[in-house]
Order: structure tokens, then sequence, then C-alpha cells
């Protein structure tokens, strides 16, 4: 058989298992099948240590809307963050610790429940609200990455109860509602310190979807020839993300990964593209990775704002007029979320952001 057919029937069988990278743990592998081998290129610095005098900034939002210095201070730090760095992570963001936990645990009991009941949820329709696959780009990319994921549509709602799987249906809701309270305090954020109405984002409708992936990175018996997430930015106007206290994402940041250490009760938010574009790049959304460990596993809950599946924001989206001047002249072209997707969905393993298509 060539080896193009060998590799489709290899990920066919993996894909038809169902049972994701867990399943190949479970089953009891020491080493990693080949389709899940990254060619070199994609594992630059995979064992080197984290530059120890450069973290991600950590913003504290304590007082935000309440002290009018430091609500001025932490506009300051977001707009500092999200030009330099593209990721910042904050505390006192309204979420309680104790939420958190719960939410980890939860995706952790997605995963680890009964592979028969967790079999129904395996798709790879993105319209269905709630569904569980292995690598969405299971196909398409160059390798596959050692992690599962399942992925529930909450806005466009209503989401209805009984569409979320049991074993963690009340902290999915939970979660999702205060999430959105974050992301909403986010935008406002963001837009006043791009200079903009506080309402500015939240009026563009960047809020108004909201996905949110439940990651599961197995431990891994070869960490050093595959990636739990490879190289990549995200296609959303905003993420929020959660991670647990094992370590593994990384953010690029002046020719170098970075380590985005763990920090107990707080949360990692990052510019996505359709934030980039907007603001004429005065935020940036940076490309980042996940690096996996012998350890595990690895849990982590990813709330993308702007990830449109269903095709509910068909608005056009450039630079935000307001921003734009003599001396700043738009950088890309307006496009459609739809319009955006597909091209990462049809292009995804190219490596190249779809943004680079868009420039003027
Ligand atoms: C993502 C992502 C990082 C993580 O879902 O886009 O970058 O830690 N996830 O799971
Ligand atoms: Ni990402």
């Amino acid at each position: 058989m060539p080896n193009d057919d060998r590799r489709q029937s290899e990920l066919r069988s993996f894909d038809n298992t169902k049972a994701g990278v867990k399943g190949l743990v479970d089953g009891g592998a020491f080493v990693i099948p080949q389709i899940f081998v990254h060619p070199p290129h994609h594992l630059d610095g995979i064992t080197a240590k984290s530059c120890l005098s450069q973290q991600v900034p950590v913003i504290d939002l304590d007082g935000f809307n309440k002290d009018p210095q430091r609500h001025k201070a932490i506009l300051e730090e977001i707009l500092r963050a999200s030009r330099t760095w593209g990721f910042f992570q904050v505390v006192n963001h309204g979420i309680s610790t104790s939420t958190l936990e719960a939410t980890l645990d939860g995706v952790r009991r997605f995963h680890e429940q009964d592979v028969e009941t967790k079999k129904k949820y395996y798709t790879r329709d993105y319209t269905r609200k709630m569904l569980y696959n292995s690598n969405h780009d299971l196909y398409t990319s160059p390798a596959v990455c050692w992690r599962d994921s399942f992925n529930v549509i909450v806005e466009p709602g209503p989401l209805e109860p009984e569409e979320l799987p049991e074993v963690c249906r009340d902290i999915l809701s939970r979660y999702s509602k205060e999430v959105i309270e974050l992301g909403t305090n986010l935008f406002k954020l963001l837009s006043e310190a791009l200079g903009l109405d506080p309402n500015h984002l939240i009026d563009i409708d960047c809020a108004q979807t909201l996905a949110l992936f439940g990651h599961y990175y197995p431990a891994c018996p070869e960490p050093e020839h595959t990636l739990g997430t490879r190289k990549h930015s995200d296609y959303s106007f905003l993420t929020i993300l959660l991670q647990d206290n094992l370590g593994g994402l990384q953010v690029q940041h002046q020719g170098e990964w970075v380590n985005i250490v763990p920090l107990a009760g707080a949360l990692v938010v990052n510019i996505g593209d359709l934030l980039q574009l907007v603001s004429n790049d005065k935020l940036r959304s940076v490309e980042h990775r996940v690096v996996v460990n012998r350890r595990g596993p690895r849990v982590s809950m990813a709330a993308f704002f702007g990830r449109d599946t269903v095709g509910v924001n068909s608005r056009s989206y450039g630079p935000i007029g307001e921003l734009l001047s003599e001396e700043n002249p738009p950088k890309y072209r307006a496009t459609t979320i739809r319009g955006y997707t597909s091209y990462f969905h049809n292009k995804g393993g190219d490596g190249i952001s779809p943004l680079k298509h868009l420039e003027l």
C-alpha cells in the first residue's frame, strides 16, 4: 500500500475506535503510533526550559469599574499585554476557584466516563450543539496531536440542559454563565483600552457566539515526538482559557517559546485573529501550542467568543473606522466569520494564519 493510503487507513481506524487518544493509552500504548509523530519543524524548542526572566503579564482585575485609578491602570495593562504578548493571565476575575476546579473536574469526568456512553457524542458534524472527537483536523493536518476534545456551542442558545452530557451538565451550565459575564467585561475593557465606547465590541457582536472546548491530553509515552496542540493562533475574537496545574501551554514571544506557567485561580486570556483584524493590529493574535508530558492527563477548557460554526453572524468585519487615520490606514480586507473559518478549514494544514491572506 502506498504511504498516503496507509496513513489514511490508519487515521480512519483510529477515528473509528471513537475512543480517542485516551483509548490508545488505556489499551497500554507504550510507543506513539506513527500518525502522531510530528515533523522536526513542529518540535522546535520542545525540550528547552522556559525563559525564566519572561512571563506573560498577570493582571489583577480588582477595582475594575469601581476605583477610577485602578480602572485606568487596568486598561493600560490590558492594552500593553495585548499588543506585545497577545496573552495575559487575569486574577480577581470574578469566577471562584471552586468553580474553576469543578469545571476542570467536569472536563476530566467527561473524558473518563464509560467509553460506550462517551462514544454517542463522537462525530465530526460541527453543527451539533455538543460533540466529542479527537483532533478536529484529523484528516487534514500533517500530524495528529495527542489530545481529545469535546465541544459545546453555548451561544447562540438556548442550550437545553438535556443536550449536555450528564456527567458534567451542571458545571458546564454554571461555567458558561460565569465565563460569559467575564467575557463581556473583558470586551468592555478592551473597547475602552482601544479608545472606543465601552460597548463597541459587544455592539458589533464579538460576544454573540461562544463555544467551549474541553481538552484532555493523556500522559504521553514519547512527548519529545509529538504535540498536544500544534502551533496555531485562535480564530476567535477572544479566548478565555482555564488550564490545570500541569503546564504545557507555550506562547511565541520575541522568537522564543515561553511557558505560560499555571497560576492557581487564574485564567489565561488571549486575543484571537478576528480582534487583531478589527483592531487593525493594535491587539495581536499570537501563536501558541501545547507540549505533552509523561505525566498526565492534563485538562483544559477553552472558551472561544466569536467562533461561529452555525453561521448566525453574517456581519462583515474589517478594521474599525474610529481606529483608522491617514497615518494608520486599514491593514486588512473585510470578511465574514464564515468566510474566515472556511478559509481556515480548507487551508488549515498550511500553517499560515488566514489573516495573512487578508492583508492589504
Ligand atoms: C486552543 C488552545 C490550549 C490548551 O484550544 O485553541 O490553544 O491549553 N488550547 O488547551
Ligand atoms: Ni489556541
